[in-house]
């Protein structure tokens, strides 16, 4: 358990289910010094704001470029003190400057078991493909989309009569146990990167399949 909480910066662009479980779950091994949103008006701001936590809303079409936009990102995350950048829902690409200024401190939920089914639309590639598990994949962030170190994975059946909105639902039940579990033992300072992949001090139970 750290000394002192690690303050670490929340991205997120929707709904923000997995800040609630994020602020719900926290172990008092992280702290959440600031909500970064790429857009206003969204349900994961009244969350944070409802919990006192410190929101700020960076456009994304305030920003000439991606390296602006993602310079205004760290430069705000920093500014409240962070220390990591966990993306939550967050629908926008960070440039690689982001990595060097968070290295190994930059955590993403991905709503399928990666490789398998990068980008937005996850769980309907999941569905098309008629995979019979998908999952939850949390990883550090690289220059790739949806790519770098997985720290922790778990899988998810896909029912036969499963449509985006039941399999996407079950898949965030298991984000919700996942994701707070992954970043308090970052906080913990249980996980590290080596040549590419990922280390843990004790390993995670592995959960079952939903
Ligand atoms: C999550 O399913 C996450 O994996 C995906 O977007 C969704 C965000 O949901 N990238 P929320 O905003 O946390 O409710």
């Amino acid at each position: 358990m750290p000394s002192v909480p690690v303050p670490l910066a929340v991205l997120v662009s929707g709904e923000g289910s997995n800040l609630q479980a994020l602020m719900d779950q926290s172990d008092r091994t992280y702290t959440i010094a600031v909500v970064i949103s790429d857009r206003s008006g969204i349900g994961a701001l009244s969350r944070a704001r409802n919990a006192g936590i410190p929101t700020e809303v960076l456009g994304w079409a305030d920003f000439v470029s991606r390296d602006d936009f993602t310079t205004a990102v760290c430069d705000t995350a920093q500014a409240h003190g962070a220390t990591g950048l966990v993306l939550a829902g967050f629908m926008r690409i960070l440039s690689p400057s982001a990595m060097s200024r968070f290295p190994d401190a930059i955590i993403n939920v991905h709503p399928a078991l990666l490789p398998s089914f990068p980008g937005a639309d996850a769980v309907e590639q999941a569905l098309e493909r008629g995979v019979a598990y998908t999952g939850v994949t949390v990883h550090f962030v690289d220059e790739q989309v949806d790519h770098g170190p997985i720290i922790a994975q778990r899988p998810v059946r896909v029912n036969s009569d499963d449509d985006a909105e039941t399999l996407h639902s079950r898949i965030q039940e298991v984000e919700h146990d996942l994701f707070p579990e992954v970043v308090a033992a970052f906080a913990r300072g249980d996980i590290h990167v080596e040549s590419g992949r990922v280390r843990w001090k004790v390993p995670l139970h592995t959960g079952s399949v939903r």
